[in-house]
């Protein structure tokens, strides 16, 4: 069997429907890392700089018509495709931040109705996440926070529900973190803050104010 490579860093994910705060989270996160003196990288996915990105890009503008397995092949290896820089980053010791990752191709997959183990098997062989943190909210609370230029999936109340009760049901079978994402923003980050100290203090990361390089 073939094994992933050892790793030194930490991988966290971030997940939710959208609108749910992963971005400002983990920008407020990597502040925090430079203040720390932690080395941190922060990707998203789709990532629609690569050439499988970039064609999700023209899917989700509702350019392009593709079965649903098709699609979600698509955002699988729009992953794939960004597996040896993760790689990379977690040998050199980096915290890696991941906006959205495998639980999405899951769970958005789960919502049109395709089967989670399915889903789960494009998704096995890539770098797996040390802590998935699940941004809860409500799907009227996504379209109360933006209600213009929403994307093909953003538009779908019925789909946003789905994708909501998916992540849910994929955080009670995994060790997932559930933060109530509707609060103030301080008040969230507060909590994913505090576990992600316990995060990285278990994996032998010192978290003190003073800046330094880590490792
Ligand atoms: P974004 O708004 O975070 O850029 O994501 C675009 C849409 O793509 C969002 O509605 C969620 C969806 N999506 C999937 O369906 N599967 C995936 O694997 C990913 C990463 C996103």
């Amino acid at each position: 069997m073939k094994r992933n490579p050892p790793r030194l860093g930490v991988l966290l994910a971030f997940e939710g429907i959208d609108q749910s705060g992963k971005k400002t989270l983990s920008a407020l996160l990597m502040e925090r890392f430079r203040e720390l003196g932690i080395q941190g990288e922060r990707i998203s996915f789709p990532d629609y700089t690569t050439p499988i990105g970039r064609e999700l890009k023209f899917y989700l503008a509702g350019e392009r018509d593709y079965p649903p397995q098709t699609r979600h092949l698509l955002f699988a290896a729009n992953r794939w495709e960004r597996k040896r820089d993760i790689e990379s980053w977690l040998q050199r010791g980096k915290v890696v931040l991941a906006n959205r990752y495998l639980a999405s191709g899951v769970a958005y997959g789960m919502a049109h109705g395709l089967e989670k183990d399915w889903l789960w098997n494009l998704e096995e062989g890539l770098p797996k996440p040390d802590q998935t943190f699940l941004i809860d909210i409500p799907p009227q609370v996504s379209f109360a926070r933006k209600m213009k230029e929403r994307d093909l999936y953003e538009e779908q109340t019925d789909l946003l529900k789905r994708a909501r009760e998916a992540y849910l049901d994929l955080a009670s079978e995994g060790n997932w973190e559930v933060l109530d994402g509707t609060r103030e923003v301080e008040s969230v980050f507060g909590d994913l803050y505090s576990r992600v100290r316990e995060v990285l203090s278990s994996r032998g990361y010192e978290i003190t104010p003073s800046p330094r390089i880590h490792p």
